[in-house]
């Protein structure tokens, strides 16, 4: 790096040459250290001078624009990738978190895990107590002590590759420390803001006239999801490590030697943790983290309290959503006064009519809420809430704001009580209510606007078709204007532009560039996995988990709608098989057939096939791999090694589906100790009859 006396030159003062070489030279030595940072994970200059280095490189070729290189590192992102990011299925899913709201709840958490592992009433549980922090988690991957890739939650099963803006952040090791490092390594963790920090960026945010961050935790998920890792650089992240996950090589006793491992690795671990041996040290703890909670310099929402012992973390296992050794214990929302102005009812994708607030505006907790729900119908007389009204409302986390009540002594004497309407006020269908439900929905159906509105919003969010440019607004836009009615119509829109209706280009606040990019989303979502598609539905109780248990399944889309079609035809061998599945009941099922039955559905799926390609759905790796992967298993018997639940959860971690009793389409029994008329049955029926010892044994092998 020959040019240290031209590095010192004012900028206004170079000449051609001058600039020239120095561009040159400047470039080569910015990808030299992109090159050790990125490539090797050993940077040899300070950040600060690095950043110094492409500060000035830019300042010149703004300058001198005629000698810009035409891979300038001005032009490319470090280590980033420049095509949104690549997914990754997690090796074992990251899961959520059961919340307690309440003593109650902590005390059901103990007494689950009494019953669940069978302690009796004087068996000590001992917890670890620590701050649930207000950002989102990470998964960090290490091989040979060197850090390679970062990955965001996703959906829990699949996350988005998220490395060269992980390397950015300066409290992860991109090289572990410590006495012992195993081969291949992954840690968990949350990356957030401090208060600090979020301040000085919506200063600057501000001063550039850009929008603001509602919050410290947008503001992380924000800069950590950059596709320019060089902007998150800017926006100093941080991160607590609290999990290393189980590996062959590496076991610890308790989560407290965990983090102990974990900090001398060289990450920064969670503060203010203590274990806890008691209900009221619980309590006590809990109540002195609220009070410390307003001096902390980042967010937290409340407490995560675990399982200190690992081998009985392993024992209570996890639901398909969140461990049973875990559990958050959140702090109390967030509340503020304001005038409800009016209340107004929405229509959802399902017809349900749900009565909305609309609020003076006022920011509860660092966000503007102008909107809260209302719930419904016996909520709204219970609480006697009227338009007009002072009332009081709450946010918490990310829960859509609620009115917990209106302040009656503020009530203007004019004031009326709110009559819920008999008609849909999007479509004027009569309004019903199904026995035993508190919701009122509109029984226009295909016909209401609303509905058909909201279903094409869900068809395109996030964790369905996902495309990007069809946000809300301008579904609203396209669904009134008639270009885009059903779902199908979002593939055809390209072809119909300015032939069936004006050109797009020409609305307001539409351009070439904006509509030339949602034709790309558009034909980029042409290819989509069989979970998400049926996500996209929309149907009825049909979630991203439920989706997700068919769509494993049934695989294909072609098989996906033979089962189906059995389902029509009431044969009961379909619906013993959907109904064995995971998180699958009758009304489930009811909902399912009811959609596929109906004509128009079935038009839309059919239009829908000309112009989508459903790909076929991948098995999760851990589930695929062992003898049980998908095999119908009936337990019976006293087991030794576990309780009936652990074993059930233990199987169905395999990818087993565990029945209740034998039929013809059993494929092994494991028996324990008294195993009475089941076994008779099974070797009746020539079922493969196992040993709980042999069971266990084949399971070991096989993972
Ligand atoms: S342990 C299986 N510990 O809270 C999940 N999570 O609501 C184990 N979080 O997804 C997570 N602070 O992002 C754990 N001290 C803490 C945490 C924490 C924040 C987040 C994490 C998780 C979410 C669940």
């Amino acid at each position: 790096m020959q040019d240290l006396f031209l590095r010192q030159k004012n900028i206004d003062t170079l000449s051609q040459e001058e600039a020239k070489a120095e561009i040159q030279s400047l470039s080569n030595e910015i990808n030299y250290h992109d090159n050790l940072y990125y490539g090797k994970s050993q940077p040899s200059v300070a950040d600060s001078t690095y950043d110094e280095l492409r500060i000035r490189l830019k300042k010149i070729e703004e300058k001198f624009p005629q000698f810009t290189l035409k891979n300038s590192p001005s032009f490319k992102v470090s280590g980033t990738i420049s095509k949104g990011f690549k997914k990754v299925r997690h090796t074992i899913p990251m899961l959520s978190l059961d919340n307690a709201f309440s003593m109650e709840d902590m005390m059901e958490f103990y007494a689950r895990i009494r019953r669940f592992l069978k302690l009796d009433e004087s068996a000590t549980i001992e917890l670890v107590a620590e701050p649930k922090i207000d950002g989102l988690c990470a998964s960090l991957h290490y091989e040979n002590g060197f850090f390679v890739r970062g990955i965001t939650r996703g959906n829990g099963q699949e996350g988005e590759d998220i490395t060269a803006n992980i390397k950015e952040i300066s409290s992860i090791p991109k090289k572990l420390s410590g006495s012992f490092i195993p081969k291949n390594v992954e840690i968990r963790g949350e990356v957030y803001m401090t208060h600090v920090d979020f301040e000085k960026l919506n200063t600057l945010r501000q001063k550039k006239k850009e929008t603001l961050f509602s919050n410290p935790r947008n503001a992380a998920s924000g800069s950590l999801r950059q596709l320019d890792s060089f902007i998150t650089k800017s926006r100093h992240l941080r991160f607590f490590a609290y999990t290393v996950l189980p590996d062959s090589t590496l076991r610890f006793k308790t989560y407290e030697k965990q983090r102990d491992w974990i900090r001398d690795a060289g990450f920064k671990t969670l503060p203010e943790h203590k274990k806890i041996i008691s209900l009221e040290e619980l309590d006590l703890y809990y109540k002195n983290l609220e009070i410390k909670r307003a001096n902390l310099p980042f967010d937290i929402d409340g407490v995560v309290y675990k399982m200190n012992v690992l081998s009985l973390q392993e024992r209570l296992g996890s639901s398909s959503r969140a461990p049973r050794w875990a559990i958050a214990q959140k702090f109390p929302a967030k509340k503020a006064v304001t005038i409800l102005k009016d209340i107004k009812i929405q229509v959802g994708r399902t017809g349900v009519l749900t009565p909305v607030a609309h609020l003076k505006p006022i920011t509860v907790g660092g966000v503007v809420v102008k909107r809260a729900t209302l719930h419904n119908e016996d909520e709204l007389q219970r609480k006697d809430i009227r338009p007009g009204d002072t009332v009081i409302i709450q946010r918490a986390g990310d829960v859509i704001p609620q009115v917990i009540e209106a302040l009656k002594e503020h009530r203007p004497l004019t004031s009326l009580p709110f009559t819920f309407p008999k008609k849909c006020p999007a479509c004027g269908s009569h309004v019903a209510r199904k026995d035993g439900y508190a919701a009122w929905y509109c029984t226009g159906g295909l016909i209401c606007p609303a509905q058909a509105r909201e279903r094409l919003c869900h068809f395109v969010s996030l964790g369905a078709f996902n495309i990007d440019g069809l946000g809300r607004k301008n579904i609203k836009m396209l669904f009134e204007k008639r270009y885009i009615t059903a779902p199908q119509d979002i593939f055809t829109l390209q072809e119909r532009n300015g032939i069936e209706f004006p050109l797009l280009e020409k609305n307001d606040g539409w351009g070439d560039l904006s509509v030339k990019n949602l034709f790309l989303a558009i034909n980029k979502a042409r290819t989509i996995v069989l979970s998400r598609f049926l996500f996209a539905l929309g149907i009825p109780m049909i979630g991203k988990v439920t989706a997700k248990a068919i769509a494993e399944h049934t695989k294909s889309y072609e098989k996906f709608k033979i089962f189906t079609e059995k389902l029509r035809k009431k044969s009961s061998e379909a619906y013993e098989e959907f109904l064995s599945l995971d998180g699958i009941g009758l009304s489930v099922l009811d909902n399912l057939v009811d959609f596929i039955t109906e004509p128009h559905n079935q038009e839309v799926l059919q239009a829908l096939e000309k112009q989508v390609l459903i790909q076929d759905e991948s098995i999760n790796f851990h589930k695929a791999n062992t003898p049980f992967t998908n095999k119908k298993i009936v337990f019976t018997g006293t087991l030794q090694h576990m309780t009936r639940q652990e074993a059930k959860q233990k199987a169905e971690a395999q990818g087993a589906k565990i029945q209740s009793s034998i039929s013809a389409k059993t494929d092994y029994l494991i028996v324990g100790d008294k195993p009475g008329s089941k076994e008779k049955k099974a070797k009746m029926l020539n079922i493969s009859i196992l040993t709980e010892e042999k069971w266990l044994e084949l399971l070991e092998s096989s993972i």
